[in-house]
């Protein structure tokens, strides 16, 4: 049994500079990428984590040379559609709704049937948000339970480029969409609503034909199959979904200060920012550069004493999505209700975390209205937490795990919080960056 974490006091006052690890988003797609490229492609500041080291897995599984070495991991690349592989190959999405989803679109031509199965969590979510599209381009699928994992593709050696609505605000139906159509034929035409973008930036960066035509609520895509990619070095900047638990730790904690250093803040991934400025954070974007299409800065927050409710755009739910449950505890700190709408996706992630989310502010004896896709927060600006709060139950979720660390720490009282290990998912140094916060 991994064993819980314990929190019985509040964090007390810092002022630190802290440096978290590489995207998530951008550590899959690139070492997917780099399978597609030709030979040696090398990746810096890689998260290491369970759901990246997945994916190094999978593609060694499907032939591609790995060297995990100190400092970075070289993939030697076999160029698109250069996959090599027994009969009965079967890959482990792990945890990991990314990886499980977008590999689905690299596999489009396979000719042989791959099985890609998951853990507990990943086995629940739905997988038929992917399949429908490929399906088009093509590919056929094999269940037990219809669009769930364990699932088995064969790919169409014919794959053709389709006409597809993305309306989910989905990057990663997006993204197995798009690289399903770097390795078919024609032109693949993508209306998506807003979501991350890092596929399409790195599709431009890798001269990969694309074209884009952006309006407010969605974007107009269209890819097609490029001669071939070459390999390409990358510096992974750090992740804004890490970040966000330690911008909310700031903003909750007494009079503290906090700098996190080389952030990727793309504005399809800095709802956080928006939401927590609009209820009264204090976050300055500092020393922002470009890389390679990503856009970069220092993050620098002081603690707030006069949080206000915010009624939340559901225009800023994509570029928020994993950052809600966080968010929901400057709520529950606001001055007011917080009201967030059209928010089901929340329930379609690693865990119920709309429901879950909901069910942590009630154990902190914060009132909340849950429905289906929405959530009001009865903020307290002078909670305090009278029941010691135990964590257990929740599909292992990292960030559920970490959303409790970051409320025990502000809240107070006595948490003890099941799976520590949950981290290694998305996060591995989380509690060793709490610790150089909290050490003086
Ligand atoms: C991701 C997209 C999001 C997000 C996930 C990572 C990606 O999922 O929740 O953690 O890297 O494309 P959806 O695209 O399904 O919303």
């Amino acid at each position: 049994m991994p064993k819980a974490l314990l929190i019985n006091k509040k964090i007390k006052q810092f002022n630190k500079q802290i440096q978290v690890s590489g995207d998530k988003s951008l550590s899959i797609r690139w070492v997917l990428l780099a399978s597609q490229a030709i030979g040696s492609s090398k990746g810096y500041n890689l998260l290491m984590s369970e759901d990246v080291v997945a994916a190094l897995e999978s593609i060694k599984k499907l032939g591609i040379k790995v060297l995990v070495c100190k400092g970075y991991c070289e993939i030697f690349g076999n160029g698109i559609n250069g996959f090599k592989y027994k009969d009965g190959l079967v890959i482990d999405a792990k945890n990991s709704g990314t990886l499980g989803r977008l590999i689905l679109g690299l596999l489009i031509k396979s000719p042989k049937k791959i099985k890609i199965v998951g853990d507990k969590s990943l086995s629940k979510r739905d997988f038929s948000r992917v399949t429908i599209p490929l399906k088009k381009f093509g590919a056929k699928f094999y269940y037990k339970t219809e669009n769930k994992l364990p699932l088995s593709i064969l790919g169409s050696q014919s794959a053709k480029g389709i006409k597809y609505i993305e309306d989910k605000g989905s990057a990663q139906c997006k993204s197995s969409v798009m690289f399903a159509a770097i390795n078919s034929s024609g032109t693949t035409s993508i209306k998506a609503k807003k979501s991350r973008d890092h596929t399409e930036k790195l599709f431009k960066y890798l001269k990969i034909p694309i074209k884009i035509n952006k309006t407010k609520k969605y974007d107009f895509i269209n890819v097609k199959k490029p001669k071939k990619i070459k390999a390409f070095n990358y510096q992974i900047p750090g992740d804004i979904s890490s970040s966000a638990f330690f911008i909310v730790l700031t903003t909750l904690a007494y009079n503290s200060k906090l700098l996190i250093k080389n952030v990727n803040i793309n504005p399809s991934r800095i709802g956080v920012i928006t939401i927590l400025k609009k209820m009264g954070a204090k976050i300055v974007l500092k020393n922002q550069r470009n890389y390679r299409g990503e856009k970069i800065a220092n993050i620098f927050i002081k603690s707030s004493k006069n949080l206000k409710a915010i009624n939340c755009p559901s225009e800023l739910n994509s570029s928020a999505i994993d950052e809600f449950l966080v968010i929901f505890l400057v709520a529950a700190k606001a001055n007011g209700i917080s009201y967030f709408k059209d928010i089901s996706e929340l329930n379609q992630k690693e865990s119920p975390r709309l429901n879950l989310g909901s069910k942590i502010l009630n154990m902190m004896g914060v009132k909340t209205e849950l429905t289906k896709n929405s959530i009001k927060i009865y903020g307290q600006p002078n909670l305090k937490i009278i029941k010691p709060i135990i964590i257990k139950n929740y599909l292992r979720d990292h960030r559920i795990f970490m959303m409790s660390t970051i409320a025990a720490l502000t809240f107070g009282n006595k948490w003890t919080i099941h799976d520590k290990d949950s981290i290694n998912t998305s996060f591995p140094t989380f509690l060793k960056i709490i610790k150089e916060i909290t050490d003086k």
